[in-house]
């Protein structure tokens, strides 16, 4: 049943390669949902809890590299206020059946919105309300806490920027699933041991690397009981120094782009307040080794390959720190796989 696995939720990671191509392949042959989005100057997008941290990364994708103004609400804000809305409206919900999501893609169509649905359950609820569906094709996930939904809810992500833009990411899409592999047996087993004697955490990133950072924040609380906290990085500085000492561990996603000067700044910036940094970067980045107390490399890759990449570690780091402290992985105290009231 689990394949020699110990947990659904590390069998669920080790299929994301497969999962990534699958979803690409998926987003290809959804001609209708992608017809909803072509020729808009601004999305909405309304999501839960991973699928919220999704939807950002669509905003991220989709203002860099196509142009267009997206607006993300968590489901549970939008229908009780909602944005002035028009145009196509996307809900993001692995289950299909989350009541925040539905209620507010109800409250889209009422304004006589059209509506996209990114889910994995085919036949969920939010398939059959909505003008078209991308399915996600990520297989049943068992595990309580989102892994392989979110990756590809990302990919699905990469294969509307590329719809988008006529194909201008396809081939480095294409590659992605491989740089996904390489990730799953790097050693990490030094930050697995910070974080696990941590109590309190904290994960930074900028531009697609935020949501990223909330991503890995959430996963890290949710099954490892540790409280993490994701920040853009530029707001740090912002009230939440005031926490840092010895014992509150930074997780600084720094890859190289517009905004990789800055990340080394703010690096620094933590370091003189004496909290220990483990730096998640690129292969070769000498500096930012010498900066942080564990560097973890991932392999060289463009912002939008290394977005995946980011997100595969950081849900390792996630499981081997729960793993380690004997957690409930599978069935995180107090958490249902999906959450059917408002
Ligand atoms: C986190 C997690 C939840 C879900 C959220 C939305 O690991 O699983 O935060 O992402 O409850 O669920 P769906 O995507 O089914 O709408």
């Amino acid at each position: 049943r689990l394949g020699g696995f110990p947990h659904y939720m590390q069998k669920e990671i080790f299929e994301q390669p497969q999962v990534f191509y699958n979803t690409l392949q998926a987003v290809r042959e959804s001609p209708d949902a992608l017809d909803l989005l072509r020729g808009r100057d601004r999305l909405t997008i309304v999501a839960c809890g991973s699928s919220y941290h999704a939807g950002l990364l669509y905003k991220y994708l989709l203002e860099m590299y196509c142009g267009v103004a997206v607006l993300v609400e968590q489901g549970s804000e939008f229908k009780y206020y909602p944005p002035p809305l028009s145009g196509t409206v996307i809900g993001i919900s692995q289950s299909g059946e989350t009541a925040d999501t539905l209620a507010a893609l109800k409250m889209a169509q009422s304004r006589g919105c059209k509506t996209v649905a990114v889910t994995n359950v085919v036949g969920s609820t939010i398939t059959r309300m909505t003008d078209a569906t991308i399915h996600l094709r990520a297989g049943p996930e068992m595990s309580v806490a989102a892994t392989k939904s979110f990756i590809a809810q990302l990919a699905a992500g990469l294969g509307i920027t590329d719809a988008l833009t006529d194909g201008s990411h396809a081939e480095e899409n294409t590659r992605i699933n491989v740089r996904i592999e390489e990730i799953l047996t790097i050693p990490i087993t030094e930050a697995v041991g910070l974080c696990s004697s941590a109590s309190s955490l904290f994960y930074i990133g900028r531009g697609l690397f935020y949501p990223a950072a909330l991503e890995g924040a959430l996963k890290m609380k949710e099954i490892s009981y540790i409280h993490a906290e994701g920040y853009a990085a530029g707001e740090l500085k912002h009230g939440p120094f005031a926490l840092l000492s010895g014992e509150t561990p930074v997780i600084a996603i720094a890859i190289p782009g517009a905004a990789y000067p800055v990340m080394l700044s703010n690096i620094k910036e933590i370091k003189a307040r004496g909290a220990p940094v483990i730096a998640i970067g690129l292969a070769g980045d000498i500096e930012l080794a010498e900066l942080a107390d564990i560097f973890i490399e991932l392999p060289k890759a463009p912002e939008s390959t290394a977005v995946a990449t980011v997100s595969v570690l950081l849900q390792r780091l996630a499981y081997e720190t729960a793993d380690s402290l004997g957690r409930d992985i599978d069935k995180p105290r107090n958490l249902a796989k999906s959450v059917t009231v408002e």
